[in-house]
């Protein structure tokens, strides 16, 4: 649910004859959300969007999870994933729950037509550009870019010339700004950190396509290659509010204050069972006696993982978090900066901070491919800061 969008040629109405100026129609494809009593889109395809010629398995090995067991926190560092295939298909689970799979991919490929039948995706730009084609048009994509994909849409990644690098979330049901960020008839508030202008959606349709096309469809983690009559991207227009959008985590306009803001000010999207957040460059609490940073804090009831993507995190030096770390710190975990130097900051000044965080509310287990990758000695981080010999 962006916001409402028109593009190419309509007929007056829903569900009325659109003729082809060459004889025929133009079959018309309504695209709905929650049993079509929600957000939707209609297209208007070239062919009809329903004929299929064949399906069959596309046999992958089953993603191996283990509980997250002595309980503690994590450091899994995705620069050592080089997965080096296609946003699709190359991409590396590594935290996953009954509601949200989070991951990393690295690619240099174009992936094959695909669509998630299981829920939106949410993919973050981390380093490099790509286009993302669908038949609502293409939209070109680059560092620092939210990508926003419905349920059920057909879309192709293809990457920039030096390739992607993204962070994964796959979620079982629809991702959405905040609703406490929009008006009751849908308008983002004034209060909130991002609007209409900054979501980037298609401007073009799509280049049309002719022939037999191939879509790998996932359904909770099953994937199936389905074989369709007439290639999906024919539209010569639609309308709506379910389609591929992009926004930067640039353009999220911090909130800051004389005192530390709490998490909250940071949220970006909402999913079923789990919140985004951004943390972006922003003024520091410019209050003198302010602490000038986060308090120790107990995440009752939320897994928290935050992926490191730019900047300078002084807060963490010394625990190993760098650029491209990933961190989980579990529910009802007390975490917070390894150790304020000289007690504060300094007050009003600029911090260098790009993250991304999500929060879950069912517990996270580990792929096998992130403890291949994890620092073992993350748990003892903090002690060290206070001169502890462990790790
Ligand atoms: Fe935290």
């Amino acid at each position: 649910m962006p916001y409402f969008r028109t593009m190419g040629s309509l007929p007056t109405k829903r569900r009325t004859l659109f003729p082809k100026p060459d004889g025929g129609y133009y079959s018309e494809e309504l695209v709905g959300e929650e049993g079509f009593s929600s957000d939707l889109s209609h297209a208007y395809h070239v062919n009809p969007p329903t004929a299929i010629v064949k399906a069959e398995r596309v046999e992958r090995d089953p993603i191996e999870t283990t509980e997250n067991w002595p309980l503690i926190p994590r450091h899994i560092r995705t620069g050592e994933i080089s997965s080096g295939s296609d946003v699709v298909m190359g991409r590396v689970p590594l935290l996953t729950n009954s509601d949200v799979t989070i991951g990393f991919v690295t690619a240099t490929e174009s992936s094959e037509l695909y669509r998630d039948a299981s829920g939106d995706e949410c993919i973050y730009i981390y380093r490099g550009s790509a286009t993302l084609r669908s038949m609502f048009g293409p939209l070109e994509v680059k560092q620092g870019d939210y990508v926003v994909i419905p349920a059920g849409v057909v879309h192709q990644w293809v990457p920039g010339e030096d390739g992607v690098d993204a962070l994964t979330i796959e979620s079982k049901g629809h991702i959405k700004p905040p609703r406490r960020y929009l008006s009751k008839a849908g308008q983002f508030l004034e209060m909130a950190p991002y609007r209409e202008r900054d979501l980037r959606g298609p401007v073009e349709l799509p280049e049309p396509e002719v022939g037999e096309a191939d879509v790998i469809v996932k359904r909770d983690g099953l994937f199936s290659r389905i074989t369709y009559r007439f290639h999906p991207f024919d539209l010569v227009g639609w309308n709506g509010m379910v389609y591929p959008y992009a926004f930067s985590i640039y353009d999220f306009e911090p909130i800051v204050g004389r005192i530390h803001q709490p998490p909250p000010v940071h949220q970006t999207f909402e999913g079923p069972g789990f919140v985004l957040c951004s943390f972006v460059p922003r003024l520091s609490d410019y209050d003198p006696d302010a602490v000038g940073g986060p308090a120790a804090h107990m995440n009752i009831d939320s897994d928290e993982v935050m992926f490191y993507a730019g900047g300078d995190y002084a807060a963490r030096s010394g625990s190993g978090i760098g650029l491209g770390s990933m961190s989980l710190h579990p529910l009802g975990w007390t975490h917070g900066p390894q150790k304020l130097p000289d007690g504060k900051r300094k007050p009003g000044v600029m911090l260098d901070e790009l993250a991304v965080m999500v929060d879950t509310f069912q517990p996270l287990k580990l792929t096998s491919a992130a403890l291949a990758v994890e620092d073992p000695s993350y748990v003892t981080s903090w002690d060290r800061s206070f001169g502890g010999a462990n790790g």
